[in-house]
């Protein structure tokens, strides 16, 4: 994409469907790539940008002196933003501004904005102020400290919000609840996944499809990123000045909405697929052996039932850790680790057993629910619990999500 003059303004082509991706800084293209972009969605922020844009040049031109720029994408404002916005980028060299005119939404101008972007961090603030310009510095030390992603956070020290009411309190954080219990290991790994003002290294999202809704940017970085270092700092939450929020209803359907997309996305599909035939596979083990001990050694019911059980879980074990779960395992070497990975592999095992046995006796007894169905049920949702424990305990590396 040719670098616009401030005195153009860029108009994009239209949104895949496949969602977005930003590429990593192309040396050859690129004539000179930039420490910083920041970037600035904005909707009828006329009254704010211009002192906005001060107060960003003033700040930025001491922390990262001719190495950052600032691009605002602006959706179209009423109040014709983009007018003020590409005057003002001829005032400030670092300034462009992008109009789009077919597409709305927070995130999206957000990721709009980064695949414009020449910075190798990529940052964003909203343009009302409240977000104070001055926090910036502060996550700029947390990416110079190595972070992957610097985010402002209300929630940890120093931070907070100005006089919210109490039900705009509730509503943010029942918000928050939704999603940890939806994607505890995406929406868990910061105190503030709602925050919209975070810097996040390009090489980390860069060639991931970012396909967000509506305004929570942070979660689709966090959900989709190669996010390991997470750098937090406090900030408190300034009252708006001019204008008003454009949150509405829409924005919390859109983060149901969003997350759910999400939790889809993340699933991991075809590891769980592995997971099942692996299983199945199991499943003819213990009755193959079962078989052989019983009518091949005439051993007693009980004690061949259990060895059969033991040889199926030593298979089923073996199977997922040379290969549903490999990528994982390559990563954990050693015999001493993949014995401990046996014995914990065991004990799901073992209590998916309990879990079985009291989820037919509950629906069968409790529930009068007919006694195969009932037991094809315990058998599905047992398979996802010893999946779902496994990927998280046994096999567990921090960014499965
Ligand atoms: N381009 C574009 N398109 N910009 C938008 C749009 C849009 O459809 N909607 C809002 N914006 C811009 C606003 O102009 C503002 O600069 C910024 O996005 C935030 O919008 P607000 O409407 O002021 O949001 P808020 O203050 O209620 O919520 C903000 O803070 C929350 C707490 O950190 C947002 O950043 C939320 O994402 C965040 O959760
Ligand atoms: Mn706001």
């Amino acid at each position: 994409m040719s670098q616009p003059k401030s005195s153009e303004i860029e108009v994009l082509p239209p949104f895949p469907e496949t969602g977005l991706r930003i590429y990593p800084n192309d040396r050859t293209t690129l004539d000179r790539p930039l420490k910083l972009s920041l970037v600035v969605p904005t909707y009828n922020e006329r009254r704010n940008l211009r002192q906005l844009v001060q107060r960003l040049t003033q700040l930025l031109d001491r922390l990262v002196p001719n190495d950052y720029e600032l691009i605002v994408v602006d959706d179209d404002s009423g109040d014709r933003t983009w007018e003020l916005a590409d005057h003002l980028a001829q005032l400030y060299p670092q300034l462009r501004s992008i109009r789009r005119r077919h597409e709305r939404g927070l995130s999206t101008a957000v990721i709009r904005g980064w695949q414009a972007a020449r910075g190798e961090i990529l940052g964003v603030i909203d343009a009302d102020l409240q977000h104070p310009p001055e926090v910036l510095a502060n996550l700029w030390e947390e990416i110079d400290r190595g972070a992957d992603l610097a985010v402002a956070s209300r929630h940890v020290e120093g931070g907070g919000v100005s006089d919210w009411s109490l039900a705009r309190r509730f509503l943010s954080r029942g918000a928050q609840l939704i999603g940890l219990i939806l994607l505890p290991g995406v929406v868990g790994r910061v105190s503030d996944p709602m925050s919209g003002f975070f810097m996040v290294r390009r090489d980390a999202i860069a060639g991931k499809p970012l396909d967000p809704v509506g305004y929570k940017i942070l979660i689709e970085v966090l959900g989709r990123g190669d996010i390991r270092w997470i750098g937090e700092v406090g900030y408190v939450f300034q009252e708006r000045n001019e204008g008003e929020s454009k949150v509405t209803w829409k924005q919390y359907l859109e983060y149901l909405q969003h997350l759910l997309r999400l939790r889809v996305d993340l699933l991991p599909l075809a590891r769980f697929l592995r997971f099942g035939v692996v299983g199945f596979s199991g499943v003819f083990v213990d009755l193959a052996v079962f078989y052989l001990l019983r009518d091949g050694l005439a051993l007693g019911l009980t004690r061949s039932a259990v060895l059969s059980a033991e040889v199926a879980i030593f298979n089923n074990f073996l199977w997922n850790d040379l290969w549903t779960f490999a990528d994982l395992s390559r990563r954990q070497r050693g015999w001493r680790k993949r014995f401990k990975r046996f014995l914990k592999f065991n004990l799901v095992c073992l209590a998916g057993l309990l879990l079985n046995v009291s989820i037919v006796n509950l629906l069968f007894n409790l529930l009068g629910v007919n006694e195969y169905v009932a037991k094809l049920i315990a058998i599905a949702l047992v398979t996802f619990w010893n999946f779902w424990i496994n990927l998280k305990l046994n096999w567990r590396v921090t960014d499965v999500r």
